[in-house]
Parts: structure tokens; C-alpha cells; sequence
């Protein structure tokens, strides 16, 4: 009996102490260890949205962004100076939150093992206590966006291309609750945002089928406890699957959190992207840190990763 005990008290400590934990079915272990990885900054993004960074009297880079240049051609290096101006409320941010930090560094991997495509985000976190408690379930969440090279905005802007005037707290927000969406969903589209002008049912099948929607994977975190996996695409809105086809895994060990995402190179069904050699995969990353929700998250620009081979900021190799 107290053998038992004394092993159960082990386990139980060895489970605080590495807190490791998985969702079921999680694909095989890679070793991360020789897998090099990229830095990539997050940055306080409030209320800069699709529509304000392509108007020329609230951005400088509108006209040329119009034009077809990326916002990481410019911005790269600047995310936490944008980030911190940002978030001091000094700019497009209406609402700042004390003692929010303006960037987040993650370190960002990607592996196959021939039939799983893995990505594993490793980021520090800044203390969670005593911030307001918008999503009172999660301390945290982390999300990635990706597309196929289908839906141009995506290879410019990352999860801009999503990021609507008009949606829940954003300038524009007239009260209704809109998610993201794709502009392609509708009829018209203005300064403030494509609003609910959405294209007839037949139309949106139709961009559906052509892959014109990002497919995104979150896990919501929480210390101590198994992630919850979710994923989904976006195109009239930011929809849900009923059953998640990726599968997570999640460590916070002395105040860093580690975060694997794997899924089947291939999924049946509607609205996935297939993740095949020689395609260039456009990706953003999104954490919602300190129970935050909506808007009040930190985000990257616009990265791409590719399978085996290829010019990218990541190449996902075999392990
Ligand atoms: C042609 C270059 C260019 C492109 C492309 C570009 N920007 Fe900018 N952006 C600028 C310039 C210039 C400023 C003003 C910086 C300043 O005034 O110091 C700016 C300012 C900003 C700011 C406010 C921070 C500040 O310092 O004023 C944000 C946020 C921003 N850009 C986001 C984006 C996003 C998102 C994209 C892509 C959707 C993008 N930018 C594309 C050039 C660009």
C-alpha cells in the first residue's frame, strides 16, 4: 500500500513538474533537437485591420502595399516597436491594458514524418495574474493560419487578410458580432469592412471548392491541464469543426510553453488544405495571452514554410 502511495506521488509530481500532456492520438515523437528553428515575432496588432492598412491617410505603406508589396518587405525587424507603440495605446488602440507586453518571440519549428505534419511553437509568458479575465476559461490560446498559395491576401498579409474594420471590437464594429471572413465572401467590400453583403450560398460553395479559405488549428491552454484541440477555416465567418483533425500536445515548464500541433498531410473532406511537397504555404501565428479574447492578442506578419523542399522561411523536413 504505501509502495502505491509513494508511486503515485512520484507521478503525480513528475506530471507538475513536466506538465506535459496530449490530446489522443498524437503522431509519433520528433526529435525537436535537430530540427532548426526560426524566431518569429508577435506583435499588439488593436485596431489595425485589412482596410486600415491599405488607406493611405491612416497608413504610410497603403499606397505601396496596394501595389503588391508584402507587409513583412517592410516591417520585418520592426514587430516589437510596432507592437510596444501599439499597445501603449498611443496608436489604434483605443482601449490599452496596463502592464500588456508589445511582442511575443516565438520559436517556431516544422518537421513530417510522412504521413503528420508537425509544428511546434515555443514561446515564454509573461505572468498571467491580474489581467481581465475576457476569456475566463483559457489562460492562454495559441492559433495558426495557414493557406496554399489559393487566397492571394494570405501570401501578402498573413491573418490580415482576415482581419476585418467591421469585426467585434474593431473601428468599425456597429455592434453586430462578426468573426473573420474573407473578403472574397462578399458582395461589396468598403473602408469599414464587407459587413454581412454576403454572397449567396451557391457562390460561397463555389470559392469553397476552389480553396479560397484559410484553415486555422488553436489550442486552448491552461497550466496543468490537457490542451483543447480546435480547428476550422474561414471564409463567410470563422467556422469550427465538429471533430478536430489535428492533435496537440503542450508543456509549460518554468514559464516557457511548448506547443505541438500535428496533422495528417492529408485530410478528407471539405475545407482542408492538403500539405503537399513543392507548394509554398503561407502561415500566421496568433497567441491570445493572459485570458484575452478578440482583438486583444498578439500576431504575426505573413511566413511560409514548405514540405522537403523549397524556398521558405521553414522547410518541413522527413524526421
Ligand atoms: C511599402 C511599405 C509598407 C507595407 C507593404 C506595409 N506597411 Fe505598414 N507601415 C509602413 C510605414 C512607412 C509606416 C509608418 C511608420 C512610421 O510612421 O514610422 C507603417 C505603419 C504601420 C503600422 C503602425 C505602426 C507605426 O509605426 O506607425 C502598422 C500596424 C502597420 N504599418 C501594419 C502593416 C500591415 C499589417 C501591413 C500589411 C497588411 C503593412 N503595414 C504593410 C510601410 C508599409
Amino acid at each position: 500500500m504505501k509502495k502505491i502511495l509513494f508511486r503515485t506521488t512520484i507521478a503525480a509530481t513528475a506530471f507538475v513538474v513536466f506538465g506535459f500532456f496530449s490530446t489522443p492520438g498524437t503522431a509519433q515523437d520528433i526529435n525537436w533537437d535537430s530540427v532548426e528553428g526560426k524566431q518569429i515575432t508577435l506583435l499588439y496588432p488593436g485596431q489595425g485591420s485589412w482596410e486600415w492598412a491599405l488607406t493611405k491617410s491612416t497608413h504610410s505603406g497603403a499606397a505601396k502595399f496596394r501595389q503588391g508589396k508584402k507587409c513583412n518587405e517592410c516591417h520585418e525587424g520592426e514587430e516589437q516597436d510596432i507592437g510596444n507603440l501599439i499597445v501603449s495605446g498611443e496608436k489604434l488602440e483605443p482601449q490599452p491594458i496596463e502592464r500588456k507586453r508589445g511582442f511575443i518571440q516565438v520559436n517556431v519549428k516544422v518537421a513530417h514524418d510522412g504521413e503528420n505534419f508537425h509544428m511546434r511553437l515555443e514561446w515564454t509568458e509573461q505572468g498571467i495574474n491580474g489581467f481581465p479575465a475576457m476569456d475566463p476559461d483559457y489562460e492562454t490560446k495559441v492559433t495558426v493560419m495557414f493557406d496554399d498559395g489559393t487566397v492571394a491576401e494570405a501570401k501578402r498579409a498573413g491573418c490580415w487578410g482576415t482581419c476585418h474594420d467591421d469585426a467585434t471590437g474593431m473601428a468599425s464594429s456597429s455592434g453586430s458580432e462578426l468573426k473573420k471572413y474573407l473578403s472574397k465572401s462578399r458582395v461589396k467590400n468598403t473602408r469599414t469592412g464587407g459587413g454581412t453583403n454576403y454572397k449567396t450560398d451557391t457562390e460561397i460553395a463555389a470559392l469553397a471548392a476552389a480553396g479560397t479559405f484559410l484553415e486555422f488549428w488553436q489550442a486552448k491552454l491552461n497550466h496543468s491541464q490537457a490542451p483543447v484541440a480546435v480547428d476550422g477555416h474561414i471564409l463567410k465567418s470563422r467556422d469550427e469543426n465538429e471533430t478536430p483533425a489535428i492533435t496537440v500536445t503542450s508543456q509549460f515548464q518554468h514559464g516557457t510553453w511548448v506547443v505541438v500541433f500535428s496533422r495528417p498531410l492529408e485530410v478528407p473532406g471539405d475545407y482542408r488544405k492538403a500539405i503537399v511537397p513543392g507548394k509554398t504555404y503561407s502561415f500566421g501565428i496568433a497567441i491570445h495571452e493572459a485570458y484575452a479574447a478578440k482583438r486583444f492578442h498578439h500576431v504575426s506578419f505573413e511566413h511560409t514554410f514548405v514540405l522537403d523542399r523549397g524556398d521558405a522561411d521553414l522547410v518541413a523536413k522527413s524526421r
